[in-house]
């Protein structure tokens, strides 16, 4: 009779307290002050952003489900079965497993930051497929993307980066990242969800909703901050901004200061007048065609793309020759 399994785990990124904070702080005092958006994700943020993909004005995540949902055998028959699959950024591992039943991988490796955020989802994901191979690997991949030979095993890799997390990057960091995957995807591919240019009022009110849910996703990173560099940061005196900037094509995220003030931390401090802003996050949308390109620019195959019926969203297969 086969054993069941039980998950492995490996955590390979350890936090670098001194140089987070040499971070962030950089990023506070330069006049055009910044934040990077990584910093939303503590728990309180993880939990914002899942009530963000709920959000009627937020159509990124049921979009590319249904895109999913539509035309996965197709992708299935493009990418094969018994794959190695990499799923980047796994979270609750629910959108991998949503594609287990077509894609029959060997191995799933659930890769995010720490593997303290998989441990659950793991566990369930192992009870309900009790013969896979799963791994739980702890790695910042944005920043460095090594994954142990033991990890990788000899099936042939897969990745999957879902939720157009690559928007969250400028487009030249998107493009060495690409190629940081192809690099590591030989003999497989890249299974990637991108968010695509649509018309400025829908992609305003996915950033600016209604109930002010993104208001406080966004707002939610002072306190981050506070906890991270022991600031003063009061979110009550900040206002949410997301506005689309159509030349450089993204969704800009800020918090804007809502009356002079300033700022303190051990060993310095920060004054803001009135408007001032601190930039939080950019959300890039793609034409098909230039995405497209810059899968090919990154090494790839020319990739195979689906979209929904109002174009809004692109899921695209690139495989690594
Ligand atoms: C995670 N990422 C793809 C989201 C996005 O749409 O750029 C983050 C987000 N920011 C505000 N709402 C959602």
């Amino acid at each position: 009779m086969t054993q069941a399994r039980t998950p492995r785990f490996i955590q390979c990124h350890v936090a670098d307290t001194a140089t987070e904070r040499a971070e962030i702080e950089r990023g506070l005092l330069d006049p055009a002050a910044s934040v990077s958006p990584k910093y939303f994700y503590d728990r309180l943020g993880s939990h914002l952003f899942e009530a963000i993909t709920e959000l009627p004005e937020y159509y990124p995540t049921r979009t590319e489900a249904a895109i999913f949902a539509t035309h996965g055998a197709e992708m299935a028959a493009a990418l094969g079965t018994g794959s190695t699959f990499i799923d980047l950024g796994a979270g609750s591992c629910e959108k991998a497993a949503r594609l287990f039943p077509l894609l029959e991988p060997s191995r799933y490796v659930a890769v995010d930051i720490s593997v303290s955020f998989l441990h659950d989802a793991l566990k369930r994901l192992q009870r309900e497929h009790p013969l896979l191979d799963v791994v739980g690997l702890g790695l910042d991949f944005s920043s460095r993307l090594e994954l142990p030979a033991e990890v990788l095993g000899a099936g042939r890799p897969v990745f999957f980066y879902p939720g157009s997390s690559i928007g969250n990057f400028t487009p030249a960091q998107a493009l060495a990242f690409l190629a940081r995957v192809r690099e590591r995807a030989a003999g497989g591919g890249l299974l990637i969800g991108v968010d695509l240019v649509k018309a400025t009022p829908v992609l305003q009110a996915a950033y600016d909703d209604a109930l002010g849910v993104t208001a406080a996703f966004n707002l939610n990173v002072l306190r981050q901050l506070n906890r991270l560099i022991g600031s003063d940061f009061r979110p009550e005196d900040w206002r949410h901004v997301g506005l689309y900037n159509e030349a450089d094509s993204r969704i800009e995220m800020h918090l804007e200061a809502r009356r002079a003030l300033t700022v303190l931390w051990p060993g310095a401090q920060r004054a803001f007048r009135a408007g001032e802003r601190i930039h939080t996050e950019n959300s890039y949308k793609y034409s098909r065609g230039d995405f497209a390109a810059l899968l090919e620019r990154a090494g790839f195959a020319p990739p195979a793309c689906w979209t929904d019926e109002r174009g809004w969203f692109a899921v695209y297969w690139a495989a690594a020759r």
